[in-house]
């Protein structure tokens, strides 16, 4: 009897954990980014380059940083503290957790902004403005809502306020209720959009266009751009999947909660790629338009397909609780941080930390209308320069040194306990851990700071 509670219970509390952090990998990165980056970097061989650091950075540091929120049990900053502490290790491995509080304060402040992108567009798909409308008129539409300062501010506000009122009441039961219709969901709308792609005529290009890759394309700014998606979208390098880490009961197993978010993640991109740039391609539309892609071209599918309204709706339905199941993820590591270190409560810091992040998205929402020409670095706007910032440097950053702790610092019998690997497995997998991950890192930033100066 008491036997089969056990069990009961710890499968529960695991599903919930696999579904949470599926919730916070599956977001925009899948949907809105690694399609409009893929597009302006030419395609397959920025694809390939991307698939290569999932697969040899990537995991890994999910691994890792699964491990070091299990072995730590609290948020980044006190987590890594701890595994310091018992390690026998300097307090200074800490400033990761600091590094992955600040990287989540600046991401969200433009997340949020996109977010409002596609909350507005699913008022508009569900009051029948997509209906058969062109690609020509979706551009229109497109540039007309970025060009208002006020109706970007609204819809990032009301994606705001959401995170906040789910993060201070901590309601997140709900939320990983939801991730389980949301992923199947998302994933049946892709593949109707992938039976509707098929009719473009133009779906062999896309597909050739995603899968085979010309090298010619590929510079050392796209292998930084690829690399530092990779992290994006697998929520690592910042401490989220850290704490989802921390909530993770012993028996689970690392390595297959891992696998599988980095499958399905990966999936979803590219079921997301293959159907946008049909769409591009059978309308003679730019591969590299942009941040706008996704909302440029899917109103056009939506547009000419039968029941077009009702999956069009439901698809930015989705799109934007995907988002807000990252969102939450992005959020967590500093309001946690704040409620366990500095006895600020959960509510109080979830409407501090909301409403800052709040004021650094308005630099976002000016970035894309009346600051548009404001350039940060090079021909980089403020939103440019945050996303370069956190997805190309401070997440590889946090990443590396995840990886190095965990590699190189983290005693082996806790290493062992927390990843029961068969021999030839671990050594496998601390060969990458220990070398490939890291030099990896190292090799393209350095690439690209030596590209910098010619
Ligand atoms: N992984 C999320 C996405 O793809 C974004 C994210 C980044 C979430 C960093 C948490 C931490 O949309
Ligand atoms: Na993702």
């Amino acid at each position: 009897m008491s036997q089969l509670k056990l069990s009961k219970d710890s499968w529960s509390s695991q599903t919930v954990f696999v579904m949470a952090a599926v919730g916070s990998a599956v977001g925009l990165g899948n949907l809105w980014k690694f399609p409009y980056i893929t597009g302006e970097y030419g395609g397959g061989a920025f694809v390939l380059v991307y698939l290569a650091c999932i697969l040899l950075i990537g995991i890994p540091v999910l691994f890792s940083e699964f491990i070091l929120g299990r072995a730590g049990k609290a948020n980044p900053v006190q987590a890594m503290a701890n595994v310091a502490r018992e390690n026998g290790a300097s307090r200074l491995w800490s400033l990761i957790g600091f590094n992955g509080v600040l990287a989540g304060v600046l991401i969200l402040s433009f997340y949020s902004v996109i977010a409002g992108w596609a909350v507005a567009y699913f008022f508009e798909s569900l009051q029948g403005s997509f209906i058969g409308i062109d690609a020509a008129s979706v551009g229109v539409h497109f540039s007309t809502l970025l060009a208002s300062p006020y109706q970007l501010l609204f819809w990032h506000t009301v994606v705001s306020v959401f995170t906040i009122l789910v993060v201070a009441k901590g309601v997140k039961g709900g939320i990983e209720k939801a991730i389980n219709f949301l992923m199947p969901g998302l994933f049946l709308i892709l593949l109707v959009l992938l039976g509707y792609s098929t009719t473009t005529g133009a779906f062999i290009e896309s597909f050739d266009f995603l899968f085979s890759p010309d090298f010619s394309k590929l510079s050392w700014e796209a292998v930084l751009v690829a690399m530092g998606h990779a992290f994006f979208t697998l929520s690592i390098g910042m401490g989220a999947m850290m704490v989802y880490g921390s909530y993770l009961s012993r028996e689970y197993s690392i390595v297959r909660a891992g696998l599988w978010i980095a499958f399905a993640d990966t999936l979803i991109a590219l079921l997301a790629g293959l159907v946008i740039f049909s769409i591009v391609f059978a309308n003679g539309l730019e591969p590299g338009s942009g941040p706008g892609l996704l909302f440029q071209t899917l109103p056009v599918a939506f547009g000419d397909m039968t029941g077009g309204w009702f999956f069009g709706t439901l698809f930015f339905a989705l799109v934007v609780m995907a988002a807000l199941s990252s969102a939450i993820s992005i959020i967590e590591p500093v309001v946690s941080w704040f409620d366990q270190n500095w006895g600020i409560n959960r509510f109080k810091a979830a409407w501090i930390m909301g409403i800052l992040i709040w004021i650094l998205g308005i630099g976002t929402v000016l970035s894309f209308n009346s600051w548009q020409a404001v350039h940060i670095f090079g021909e980089k706007t403020l939103f440019d320069t945050l996303d370069f910032l956190t997805t190309n440097i401070m997440l590889p950053l946090g990443g590396l040194f995840m990886t190095v702790f965990v590699a190189w610092v983290l005693k082996d019998e806790i290493r062992n306990s927390e990843l029961p690997l068969s021999d030839k497995m671990m050594r496998v997998f601390m060969f990458v851990l220990r070398w490939v991950a890291p030099i990896a890192v190292i090799l393209v930033f350095v690439s690209n700071l030596a590209s910098e100066e010619n």
